[in-house]
């Protein structure tokens, strides 16, 4: 059976695009395939943090999976397992500079002022290709933006096995789904939903209530004509396209469905359509949340109990790849 990973940044409650581009896959793929899910809080500290949200964000996002169907066991925090930093070690001296010039999200993070970003937001990718490889993983579902550091994962991959001039690493395939690769803010249709958007209307995230989902829906920016009926009629149009394609993926219909039950109408009808299916589909997610979030020990319990399964897993394999390198022990 293929070995199943990914993971998630503990930087604040998960939304609506972490939703369709993972989370949900995740689930779907537990139940036939061998799954480790990771908060991956040593990510985290590439970017300004307190350790005070770190924590409280660490805590929200376990209970928002579980409460969204992720198998505890599989569930548990970067930092608890060594092998991640061991192998992220070995990795930083395989990965070379040039390879890691090229990452569009390190570009995208640093901005303009890359000298002041700290060295672990430069050397991100190669702790990610530890996340994945220190697995022997083989299958990692992410949303559309994680193709190249997935890429990168097999150079570095490539370069280990050609090095100690053996197959140790397997390759690894991405898994993205096309119906919502990539979820668009909700007040631009050319920018990602994301966590750090300083604008809350821009995202749903799970602990969002009926009233606020609907709220949001109502303000997300749209132009002025009516919903085409076919899907060419999307073209130039980034947040029409946005929210039909929520709404195909929420209801597990295709865009063309959706274009012919609601091609002709105004926004104002389609949004409560939308507003009324994302309530109905995230509302049990939101409540079971809060729910888990008032049982700290139990969370903390399921962190500890996944983190000693993925060291049980990833200790023999990075244990190999410091022989192989050659640290004595
Ligand atoms: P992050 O919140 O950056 O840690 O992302 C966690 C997972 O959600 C990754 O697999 C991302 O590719 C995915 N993801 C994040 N933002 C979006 C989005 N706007 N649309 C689709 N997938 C997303
Ligand atoms: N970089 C990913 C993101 O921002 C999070 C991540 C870290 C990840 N390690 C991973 C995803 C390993 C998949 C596999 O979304």
């Amino acid at each position: 059976m293929q070995r199943v990973f990914s993971g998630i940044q503990p930087t604040g409650i998960p939304h609506l695009g972490n939703y369709l581009g993972a989370i949900r896959n995740w689930v779907t793929l537990q139940s036939d395939h061998e799954c480790l899910f990771c908060l991956v809080d040593m990510h985290t500290l590439t970017m300004p943090w307190t350790p005070q949200s770190l924590r409280e964000q660490t805590l929200g996002s376990t209970a928002c999976l579980l409460a969204s169907g992720i198998d505890p066991k599989r569930l548990y925090n970067q930092s608890a397992v060594s092998a991640h930093a061991r192998l992220g070690w070995i990795f930083n001296c395989v990965s070379r500079l040039g390879w890691l010039n090229r990452m569009t999200q390190f570009k995208d993070k640093a901005g303009k002022s890359r000298e002041n970003h700290s060295a672990g937001l430069y050397v991100y990718p190669n702790l990610m290709a530890a996340d994945i490889l220190t697995f022997h993983a083989t299958r990692v579902p992410v949303g559309d933006d994680q193709r190249q550091h997935i890429e990168l994962a097999n150079d570095i991959a490539k370069k280990f096995n050609h090095d100690m001039s053996i197959e140790f690493f397997p390759e690894i395939e991405p898994i993205i789904s096309p119906e919502a690769a990539r979820v668009m803010s909700l007040r631009d249709g050319n920018k990602k939903m994301s966590k750090s958007d300083p604008s809350e209307q821009s995202r749903i995230v799970l602990t969002d209530t009926p009233e606020e989902i609907t709220q949001k829906i109502r303000r997300a920016k749209t132009d002025s004509e009516a919903l085409p009926s076919e899907k060419e009629g999307l073209e130039g149009r980034p947040e029409a396209q946005n929210l039909v394609t929520i709404y195909a993926a929420m209801s597990d219909q295709s865009l063309e469905k959706v274009l012919s039950d609601f091609g002709g109408q105004g926004f104002g009808s389609f949004k409560q359509a939308l507003a009324d299916l994302l309530v109905e589909k995230l509302s049990p997610v939101a409540t079971e949340t809060r729910h888990l979030l008032a049982d700290e020990h139990h969370l903390l319990q399921v962190l500890r109990q996944g983190a000693e399964h993925a060291r049980n897993i990833s200790e023999p394999i990075v244990q190999e790849a410091e022989r192989l390198v050659g640290f004595l022990r």
